[in-house]
């Protein structure tokens, strides 16, 4: 593998790890496989309803040549909120990170040296089994595959600004909907708007609420904040914005630095003047917004070596690699 050469694209790595729920509706034994086809059947309810969510996650390798995940009880749980909306059983949270440091070690030699990037983690769960009507699936799959990717995200140099547009009439999510969890089905709606975007040189789309399309709300893959003087704030997860784990620990970690961290509602017009403005998640990690187009009118942000967004990026990024100490006991060792 030439890790230089390494970016976002598709790379199967040795193995995966499948678990299906059993009579009883739970899940019991999972098993470590060749990375391959699944088979699925036609009357399935994620092939015919969405029933079904996604996690992401990263392996990091330290300098000492050790690999670490960040958080994994986080997304295990933040899986079976999804689980529970969608009426799902969900492995439980031993089960889930026993089975993510199993894929992990079982495909330690895909982790990228040191600095080169992470082998991203996508876990699965879905409505495997079969049913006529419009109901739930009797059982129920999860599955662990891995892919290594290097630090720029999709494309984007590692160092560059992001740019974004701000869609002021479709919404991502809407209230009561299932934009607080990760459901498949909210990714694909937005693939238009995102793929005009792109086409006119953003890097991505902004969303704002669906019922007065005046709110910032989050991006399609990561979360958002602004920065002004001391104040750093974020939108509230009150159902229509994913609770990203990077979000949770940027707050903790921002109000670490004596900043003063907020979850609030705030419009377009608030965020428009912010200082700053950076993005969170496990894939774009924190990225700092360059700019931001709403109606025609191109908005900049400071961005560079001294920011609020370069010192939570060099904070977030040294946990995860080990060159911070990890303070928080966030990291978790693969043996
Ligand atoms: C819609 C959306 N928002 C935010 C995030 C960021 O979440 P996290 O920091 O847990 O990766 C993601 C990625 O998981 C996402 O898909």
């Amino acid at each position: 593998m030439d890790w230089d050469k390494l970016g976002f694209q598709v790379i199967p790595t040795d193995f995966m790890y499948i678990m299906k729920s059993n009579e009883e509706g739970t899940f019991s034994n999972g098993d470590l496989v060749p990375f391959g086809t699944v088979q699925i059947e036609p009357h399935s309810t994620v092939l015919n309803y969405g029933q079904g969510l996604f996690e992401g996650m990263k392996a990091y390798r330290r300098a000492d040549g050790e690999v670490q995940i960040f958080r994994p009880e986080q997304n295990a749980m933040r899986m079976q909120m999804g689980a529970e909306r969608l009426l799902m059983v969900a492995p439980s949270v031993e089960q889930y990170v026993d089975a993510v440091k199993q894929v992990v070690h079982a495909n330690k030699r895909w982790v990228p040296p040191h600095g080169k990037g992470a082998l991203y983690i996508r876990p699965l769960l879905f409505g495997s089994g079969s049913v006529m009507g419009i109901a739930p699936a009797p059982h129920c799959t999860f599955l662990i595959y891995t892919n290594p990717i290097s630090n720029a995200y999709k494309g984007r140099h590692t160092n560059s600004t992001l740019s974004l547009l701000i869609e002021d009439t479709l919404p991502r999510a809407f209230p009561g909907g299932t934009g607080g969890v990760k459901n498949i089905g909210n990714y694909a709606p937005v693939f238009q708007v995102t793929k005009e975007a792109k086409a006119k040189g953003f890097f991505d789309v902004l969303f704002l609420d669906a019922e007065e399309h005046k709110y910032i709300e989050e991006v399609s893959s990561c979360n958002v904040f602004m920065v002004k003087g001391d104040v750093i704030s974020t939108s509230p997860t009150l159902g229509t914005i994913l609770p990203g784990i990077t979000r949770n620990s940027i707050i903790q970690l921002a109000r670490d630095l004596g900043y003063q961290a907020e979850e609030r509602k705030f419009s377009v017009d608030e965020f428009l003047e912010a200082d700053e403005v950076f993005c969170t998640g496990t894939a774009v990690g924190i990225s700092a917004v360059g700019s931001a187009t709403y109606k025609n009118t191109r908005v900049e942000f400071k961005t560079g070596a001294d920011t609020v967004t370069q010192k939570l990026f060099d904070m977030i990024t040294g946990i995860h690699t080990g060159l911070l100490e990890d303070n928080n006991g966030w990291m978790v060792k693969i043996d």
